[in-house]
């Protein structure tokens, strides 16, 4: 026999040897909600070990982020009931919840803050922009109010803005308002292949962010659909997209890959909250082992993805760095 796959299997430093993908903690965002009030660390309950923290428990929040390692985080806003209007104008407030938030986290930590800009955790009806009054939401107005949301978090101190609300043309909307303010070193990660997907249910739970009426299939993606992803990236990277996001991840690891030659920008893929959901409550009720959940982030970067958005990013480098330092020990 002259292939013998198996001898580049046969112990733990040949095999380390040709390993082609890995996982590092500097790979990851951890997304996190913040909300109003004092005190508040609140379980989200469709996302068990996941929370709701009020600004004044950010701090001690990042510091367990970066005591695992993680040096990256998502921020998402959850404004108070009241504070929700017509066209979501709690996003782009100076003293908003993610405004006041960034400023909290930025006085006790140098953490690097990517925002998620959107206006569906603001507006009344709980869609992604500014609705005619025959309900359609009015993609060439929204691009203003999205503009104004993500100079405000840059203002307020945010790294990197992320526009998820899958408007056209609202990175090029975004560049340039931030260009204007001078802020042209301001990256942008694009959620630029995202689908109209079932798998968001839990963080619309969490972000109070369903839709009152209709869904959001007029903006987002169909997932029939992929060819159109390399449309959607395109635009992008042409409206000056410094980040191309697929999103979810583990369901659409076919669009990642056949993204991957086309894109020279890095990738990045977020693990949503249905990922999660199922991900956590199979490992919990004990169907499956612990060690999906690596496999699972790996089977991610095999894909193609540079850059991971996953609820699981703590205990994932946790289990780096025990693994690392079993590695020295040997
Ligand atoms: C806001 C936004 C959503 C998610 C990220 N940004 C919800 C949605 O589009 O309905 C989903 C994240 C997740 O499910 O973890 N538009």
């Amino acid at each position: 026999m002259i292939n013998r796959p198996r001898r580049l299997r046969l112990n733990k430093k040949i095999r380390s040897l040709v390993r082609e993908t890995s996982l590092h903690p500097q790979d990851l965002i951890y997304p996190m909600f913040v909300t109003e009030g004092r005190g508040v660390k609140q379980e989200i309950a469709a996302m068990p070990g996941q929370y709701r923290w009020s600004v004044d428990m950010l701090p001690a929040a990042i510091r367990e982020v970066e005591e695992a390692g993680v040096e990256h985080i998502m921020l998402f806003g959850i404004p108070a009931p009241e504070d929700h209007d017509e066209c979501g104008s709690a996003a782009w407030a100076s003293d908003g919840i993610v405004q006041r938030a960034i400023a909290e986290i930025k006085s006790h930590s140098d953490i690097f803050i990517t925002t998620d800009v959107c206006l569906c955790e603001y507006t009344s009806h709980g869609h992604c922009g500014q609705l005619d009054a025959d309900g359609y939401v009015n993609n060439d107005k929204t691009l203003e109010l999205l503009a104004k949301t993500a100079l405000s978090h840059v203002e307020a101190g945010a790294d990197m803005v992320a526009p998820s609300d899958m408007m056209d043309g609202r990175v090029a909307a975004i560049r340039a308002r931030l260009d204007e303010a001078g802020h042209v070193n301001t990256p942008i990660m694009s959620y630029a292949v995202k689908y109209a997907s079932n798998f968001y249910g839990p963080f619309r739970e969490a972000a109070n962010s369903a839709p009152q009426h209709g869904d959001r299939k007029s903006y987002q993606m169909d997932y029939h659909n992929g060819r159109e992803a390399e449309l959607e990236a395109a635009l992008d990277v042409a409206e000056g997209a410094d980040i191309i996001m697929v999103k979810p991840a583990l369901p659409y690891l076919d669009v990642v890959a056949r993204l991957r030659p086309q894109i020279k920008q890095p990738m990045a893929a977020y693990c949503v909250s249905g990922e999660y959901a199922m991900l956590q409550l199979a490992v919990s009720q004990g169907l499956v082992q612990p060690d999906i959940i690596y496999e699972s982030h790996i089977a991610i970067k095999r894909a193609g993805a540079d850059i991971i958005l996953t609820y699981f990013a703590k205990e994932l480098a946790w289990t780096l760095r025990a693994a690392q330092q079993q590695e020295v020990k040997q």
